[in-house]
This record gives structure tokens, sequence and C-alpha cells, in this order.
């Protein structure tokens, strides 16, 4: 007995005596900047916990079940079939979601960091921006950046060459204050403190290879776009018309969503040099502004890491009316995301979105001042929507950075007003500018349609696209609670026929099980079923449309960097396809195909918004039905799919959207918005013949 007890102090002893584990956590708690290893020695250090990782993986798996691409995006058809990337070739879209979260069940992971990447890049795969697992956990917690966006450039003689952004160290210097400094005392030699001469700087090599080898291994992993091109263009730096103001967007070289790389060796040629100068720069990452303050493991997961109360969805018929009206009125969980203005449950329920969610929130880095428009914009502006006159008096410009604002009222009315007070001002051209354009409210962009090209079969009643919903199992029995359990009777839900129009445009009855009849398609050698084809809801507008278009196809142009999705490519298609007005892709690699928008997708939802389906007609037990998450993630779908007007058949996800003209960039064009629409307008209003800057696409 005497020697056990002996045996056991000491063994007490030594485990006190152990060092205990440091806390990666602890030690980087409260800093605003950190590097990418001290984030990553935090973020790794949280071991898998099998039952949070099953259960992920069973939201993920019954969730998807609502999204209507599953079974396309196993293996996409032309255009997005085969992509010629630097060092190989590769389809554009060939996931098999099912079948890969059965290999993540299988696979072990080292870290619980490791096995969200793994599932993060699966869904990335998708090059989908509706289809996307988000967790708030790990991703932009810490945001990694460089003080060196990149762009592409176009010389004189055609030459395309990758340079650090004209505007780097303006840029740079104003968001991130004394962390330049960091990147200031590392230059070498004689560049030390002279971060300011990289400015324009022609890029030789990245990491000892051409720039392009770096472009196109990111391509291959960010996501968002079904169009190679377009994900190459994610590369650079971009601009675009915020809800307060004119934004930069860094682009993914110098902003990125995990803190997975240290540096990057730039061989470049400065401005007027003629030395060929060698920089090693490390990536900075910084606390992210929906990141919750922590001091150690334990907090950093209390704060970040678990299901919040927003994170599920809500039995909307079990909660007291002031929680209602709370849970109704808040930001969407999955608003942070979402490349639009935060909008509220209400709000998307009244106007259904159809929107791009990316895995960094929208950019709040100021473009400089110098290069956002000089002249004020037109009173009728109004938040995303800003309206300008050029300088020939003949053109007009609206650039919309998004298909979304807090006030859909307000805005509806100041797309009218802002292009009827062009037109009286002697605006015969327009310009629209939808660069970065994520999407946003479906009606919005059936307005504009409308009001651009006034009252003709291709607008009224429909000026979108119809669409179909994926009508599985689970999407059947609510639509059954609904219809004939009377399971809704305030209609607040989705699944509610009322708020939905048949092929004719025509509102369905509450009695209607509106998905039937039932259409039993085989995708990709998969047996899958969808709704009826629906119509549209938007129609007749709250407000009263001019009977004429304000102006004339041929006189419109539609200019953006390919980075217009979801609603934003409802309103391009249908005027590019049906009305033959112009697109112009600004920038890009010459032999690369531009896509003038991408991501069509009809409407999207996010699974708490599903949930609150499902628990609203008490449905949660169901077997098919996902259950709670556990962790702090939200996870996009897409909801409804548009068909498309070539192949009525066929979704128009996946047909070719190319651009008429790409419009290459120069140094002093570069994220200057005004340069950009004045040489638009130049180019491409002016002249019958395309101007030898100008390269045909079609
Ligand atoms: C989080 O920490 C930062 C800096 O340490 C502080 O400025 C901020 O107020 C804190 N936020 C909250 C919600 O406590
Ligand atoms: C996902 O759900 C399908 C049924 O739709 C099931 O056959 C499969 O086993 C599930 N996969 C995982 C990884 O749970
Ligand atoms: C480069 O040289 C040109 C011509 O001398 C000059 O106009 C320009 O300001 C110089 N640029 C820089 C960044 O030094
Ligand atoms: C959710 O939690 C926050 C604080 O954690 C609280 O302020 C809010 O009222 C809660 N919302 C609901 C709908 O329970
Ligand atoms: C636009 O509004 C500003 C400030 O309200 C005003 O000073 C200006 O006169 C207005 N411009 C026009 C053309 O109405
Ligand atoms: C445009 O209008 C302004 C003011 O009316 C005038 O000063 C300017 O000369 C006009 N520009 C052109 C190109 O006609
Ligand atoms: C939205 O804008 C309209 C004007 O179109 C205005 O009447 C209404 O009060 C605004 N709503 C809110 C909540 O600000
Ligand atoms: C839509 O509903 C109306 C009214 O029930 C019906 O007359 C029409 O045929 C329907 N259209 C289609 C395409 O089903
Ligand atoms: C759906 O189509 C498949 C063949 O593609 C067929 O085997 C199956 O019976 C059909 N199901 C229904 C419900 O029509
Ligand atoms: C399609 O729906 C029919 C009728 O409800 C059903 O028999 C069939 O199993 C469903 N197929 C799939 C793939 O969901
Ligand atoms: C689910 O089933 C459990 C036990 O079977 C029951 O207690 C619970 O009320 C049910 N929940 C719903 C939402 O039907």
């Amino acid at each position: 007995m005497a020697l056990l007890g002996i045996l056991a102090l000491v063994a007490l002893a030594t485990a006190k005596l152990a060092p205990t584990p440091l806390d990666h956590c602890a030690a980087i708690a409260g800093k605003q900047w950190v590097s990418p290893l001290e984030a990553r020695a935090c973020m790794h250090s949280f071991p898998v916990h099998t039952n949070v990782k099953e259960n992920i993986i069973e939201v993920l798996n019954k969730t998807i079940a609502m999204h209507t691409s599953v079974n396309y995006q196993i293996s996409a058809p032309k255009p997005f079939d085969k992509a010629r990337y630097y060092l190989f070739s590769c389809n554009d879209v060939h996931e098999d979601l099912h079948k890969d979260l059965a290999r993540i069940r299988q696979q072990d992971y080292q870290s619980e960091f490791e096995f969200h990447l793994d599932v993060f890049h699966t869904f990335r795969r998708l090059n989908d921006g509706h289809c996307v697992v988000i967790n708030y956990c790990y991703d932009s917690l810490y945001i990694s950046y460089l003080p060196t966006p990149l762009v592409l450039l176009t010389a004189a003689d055609g030459q395309q060459n990758v340079h650090i952004a004209p505007e780097a160290f303006t840029v740079a210097s104003a968001e991130f204050g004394e962390e330049i400094e960091f990147w200031q005392s590392i230059l070498p030699g004689k560049l030390r403190g002279q971060l300011e001469t990289l400015n324009g700087a022609q890029v030789l090599t990245i990491n000892d290879q051409d720039p392009f080898v770096t472009v196109d291994m990111n391509a291959l992993v960010t996501g968002g776009y079904q169009s190679f091109g377009t994900r190459q263009n994610s590369f650079f730096s971009s601009y675009y018309r915020g809800a307060n103001g004119w934004l930069y967007q860094m682009g993914n070289f110098a902003q990125q969503v995990h803190p997975l790389t240290d540096v990057v060796k730039l061989t470049i040629k400065r401005v007027n040099s003629t030395s060929i100068d060698i920089v090693t720069l490390p990536y900075r990452s910084r606390f992210g502004r929906a990141s919750k303050n922590f001091t150690d493991s334990a907090s950093y997961r209390a704060n970040n890491c678990l299901a919040t109360n927003e994170t599920n969805g809500v039995d909307m018929y079990a909660v007291s009316p002031s929680i209602r009206q709370q849970t109704s009125e808040k930001p969407l969980p999955i608003a942070y995301f979402q490349q639009q203005p935060p909008i509220s449950r209400k709000e998307a329920r009244r106007h259904p979105v159809n929107v791009l969610v990316d895995a960094l929130p929208l950019s709040d880095i100021d473009l400089p001042e110098v290069m956002q428009p000089s002249e004020p914009a037109l009173n009728e502006s109004y938040n995303v929507a800003q309206f300008y006159m050029l300088n020939d008096n003949a053109t007009g410009v609206l650039a919309l950075g998004s298909f979304s604002a807090a006030n859909f009222s307000a805005f509806q009315h100041s797309l009218l007003d802002g292009l009827v007070k062009l037109k009286s001002l002697g605006s015969t051209r327009l310009v629209v500018d939808v660069t970065n354009n994520g999407g946003g409210f479906i009606c919005i962009a059936h307005w504009l349609h409308r009001i651009i090209i006034g009252s003709k079969a291709t607008t009224e009643p429909q000026a979108g696209l119809d669409t179909t919903i994926r009508a599985g199992p689970l999407a059947q029995l609510i639509v059954r609670r609904i219809v004939k359990d009377d399971m809704d009777p305030d209609t607040l839900l989705y699944y509610n026929p009322t708020q939905w129009t048949n092929a004719s445009h025509v509102p369905f009855t509450a009695e209607t099980e509106w998905l039937n009849p039932l259409q039993n398609l085989t995708i990709n050698g998969h047996e899958d079923n969808f709704s009826q084809r629906l119509g549209q809801e938007c129609q007749p507008f709250d407000v009263e449309p001019p009977q004429k278009g304000l102006f004339i196809a041929k006189d419109v142009v539609i200019i953006s960097n390919g980075r217009c999705a979801s609603s934003c490519s409802l309103f391009s298609i249908t005027m590019s396809k049906l009305e033959g007005v112009r697109t112009v892709v600004v920038g890009g690699k010459q032999e690369t195909p531009q896509q003038y928008c991408g991501v069509v997708g009809g409407q999207s939802t996010d699974f708490s918004t599903i949930d609150t389906e499902i628990k609203s007609v008490r449905l949660k037990n169901n077997t098919l039905a996902p259950p709670d998450f556990m962790a702090n993630i939200v996870q996009g779908i897409t909801w409804r799919l548009g068909y498309a007007i070539d192949d009525p058949l066929e979704p128009e996800e996946w047909q070719n959207h190319p651009a008429d003209i790409n419009l290459p960039l120069t140094m002093e064009m570069v994220n200057r918005p005004v340069a950009i629409w004045e040489a638009v307008s130049n180019e491409v209003f002016r002249t019958a013949t395309p101007p030898p800057l100008l390269v045909q696409n079609k």
C-alpha cells in the first residue's frame, strides 16, 4: 500500500513538473496582426471531435438535397468541361459532393482545421459561389495580406505582363497603418523603406516561376465561378461600388482567407529601373472584422467555433411573436459573407435574392480617392447604384456594385430616376458597370432589364429566367405539410405555394402541390426530380415602369471584370441574349476566353433558412432532415435554377457567356473607373469597326 502510495505521489509530481502544453491561441490573443505561422499554430491546435465531424458531414450531406446542382456538378458540359491551366488541363466543374463527403468521413485528420480545409475546398471545387461551406471558426478568422496587390496589364505592343498595382502603396499604407513598417523594414538592401518604389513594377517571376503558374494554381482552388478565366481574374486587384463608397478588392494574391502561405518571392523590374530586384515578402495575418476576441484556446473555441442562436433555423410557429419578429428582422447569418449589403430574413422572403457567398467578407478597403470618379454622382444615385455623365455629354454611366441595398423600394426608384435623369441631361448611350457585382434582389435585376429596354415580349411579364426547384422527397414532404395540413397559416415559408407562379406566370393557390407534376430527369447518370417549370413573381412591379425603353439596346454596353454573378447574371444574360446588348470584359489573359458573367443560379438560400422550413412544418425528426449544426457554420445552396434562353430545357448555369469584347487594361487605366468607362465609350460606341486595341471574343 505504502509503495503504491509513493508511486502515486511520484506520478503526481511528475505530472505537475511536465511542461503544460503551450497554448498557441493564448500566445496571439488580443493581437491585431500576427504571422501566418502563429495563426496556424492556434488554428491547428484543436483536435477533431468525432461527434462534431459526423454532425457537420450529416448536415451538409442532407442539406445538399435542396441544392439544385449536385448532379450537374459531377461533370459540367461544355464550355466548362475542359480548361487549359498553365501546367495541366482539368475540368472546370467535376465534383461529386456525396462521394467526397463519404471520403472525408473515412479520413483521419491531424486537426479540426485540416478537416475543415478539406470540406471547404471540396465545396470550392464546385466553382459555384452559391454552394459553399463557411466555418466562422476558421474562414477569415485571420485574413492574410501582402502590401502588393497585382494587376495584369497589356503594353502598347500587345504584350501582357503581371505588375504590382500602381496604387499598391497608397492602398496598403492607408489600410494597414503602422503595420506597413513591417514590410518596409524587411525589404532587402537599398529597397529598405522604399516599398512605394515597387508600385507598378513588372513581376517577372513568382517563387521562381512564370507568374501564371501561381495564377492558375489559384484558379484551381479559389472557387466562386465556373469559368476558368474569371477565376484567373480573381487573382488580381479590382474595384467596385459599395454601399457607402468606392471600394478596392485586393485580389487573391494579396488577400487570403486562410493563413496558409508564409512568404512569396518576387523577381521584379521596377518602373524606370534597369536592375532586376528579388524581394521576399512575408504575408501578415490580421484578425478578421467578424472574429470574436479571445484570450486562450478555450475562449477562442467558445466565442468563434460553436453554433450560435443564429446558426440553425427556428420553428416560426413555436416562438413568441416578438422572437419571430426579432428573428425575421435580423440579418441572415450568412449575410456577412454574401456579396451584398446585409439584409434580413424578412426582406429576403419578401424580395428573394440570388447572391454569391464568398469566404472573404465584403471588402471595406477604399479605392484611393484620386482613382475614384472626380465629378460627383447624380443626386438620383442611391447606395450601390451611382449615376455619372461622361465628359462627352452623351454617355451616361450606371455603376452598379450589387443588386441589393438596404431599402428595396428606394433602390428601385433610384434606378428609374437616375436613368431618366441621365437622358434628360442628353445621354443617348449607357454604360452599365457591374464589376464585382455578386447579385442580390432577383426582382431588381428584372426591373433594370425592363426599364432600360421597355415593354416587349422579352420583358413582360418575364424579364428574367423561368426556374425549377429540386423536388426530392424532403422538399415534397414539406410542401405536403403546408398544403394538406395547413402548417404555414401565416405564409412565412419559402415552400408555401402562394408566392410562386406557374410557367404561365399565374400564382399558385394555397391548395396547389406546386412541385407537381415532377420532372424525372437523369443527370450524369443519376435520377433526379425537379418541380414543374416556374414563372416569375416580380411583375406587376410596385412602381409603374415607363412603357418605352429608356435606351436602345445597341447603345447600351455592360462591362465588368467577369465577376458578375447570380442576379447580376440574370440581368446581363437577358440583356445580352434577348436584347443584343453588348458585353465587355475588362482585363484578363489574352488566350483565355472571357465570360461576361457566371454562377447564374435562379435563387439562392442557406441551411438556416431551409432548417426554418423543416422545423416550422415539424419535420425535424424525419430521417431526411439535417440535424442542427453543432459548429458555427453557414452553408449556402442554389434553391431555384434558371432555364436557359437558347436551350429552354437545360439550365442557363452551364451555357456559354462569352463577352463580345475584351478590353485590355493599361497602366493608365487599371482600377480607374472613369478611365475605363471613357475607353469603353470611345472604342465601343464611336467606331463601326473594332479598333485595334479591342479583341473580338466571339
Ligand atoms: C476586441 O479586442 C479589441 C482589441 O484588443 C478591442 O478594440 C475590441 O473592443 C474588442 N471587442 C470586443 C467586442 O470586446
Ligand atoms: C449522404 O446521403 C446519401 C443519401 O442521400 C447517403 O446515401 C450517403 O450515405 C450519405 N453520405 C454520407 C457521407 O453520410
Ligand atoms: C519614370 O520615368 C518617366 C520619364 O522620365 C517619368 O515621367 C515618370 O514619372 C517616372 N516614374 C517613376 C515612378 O519614377
Ligand atoms: C441571440 O443571442 C444574442 C446574444 O448572444 C442575443 O442578444 C439575441 O437576442 C439572441 N437572439 C435570439 C433570437 O435568441
Ligand atoms: C444635388 O444635391 C446637392 C446637395 O444636396 C445640391 O447642393 C445640388 O444642388 C444638387 N444638384 C442638383 C443638380 O440638383
Ligand atoms: C459638355 O457640357 C459642358 C457643360 O454644358 C460643356 O462645358 C462641355 O464643353 C461639353 N462637352 C462636350 C464634349 O461637348
Ligand atoms: C425606403 O425608401 C422609401 C422611398 O422609396 C421610403 O418611403 C421608405 O420610408 C424607406 N424605408 C425605410 C425603412 O427607410
Ligand atoms: C397556370 O395556371 C393557370 C390557372 O390554373 C392555368 O390556366 C395554366 O394552364 C397554367 N399554366 C401552366 C403552364 O401550367
Ligand atoms: C424516372 O425515370 C427512370 C428512367 O430514367 C425510370 O426508371 C423511373 O421509373 C422513373 N420514375 C418515375 C417516378 O417516373
Ligand atoms: C422522384 O419522385 C418519384 C415520385 O415521388 C419517386 O418515386 C422517385 O423515387 C423520386 N426519385 C428521386 C431520385 O428522388
Ligand atoms: C421529435 O421526437 C421526439 C421524441 O421522439 C419528441 O420528443 C419531439 O417532440 C419531436 N420533435 C418534433 C419537432 O417533432
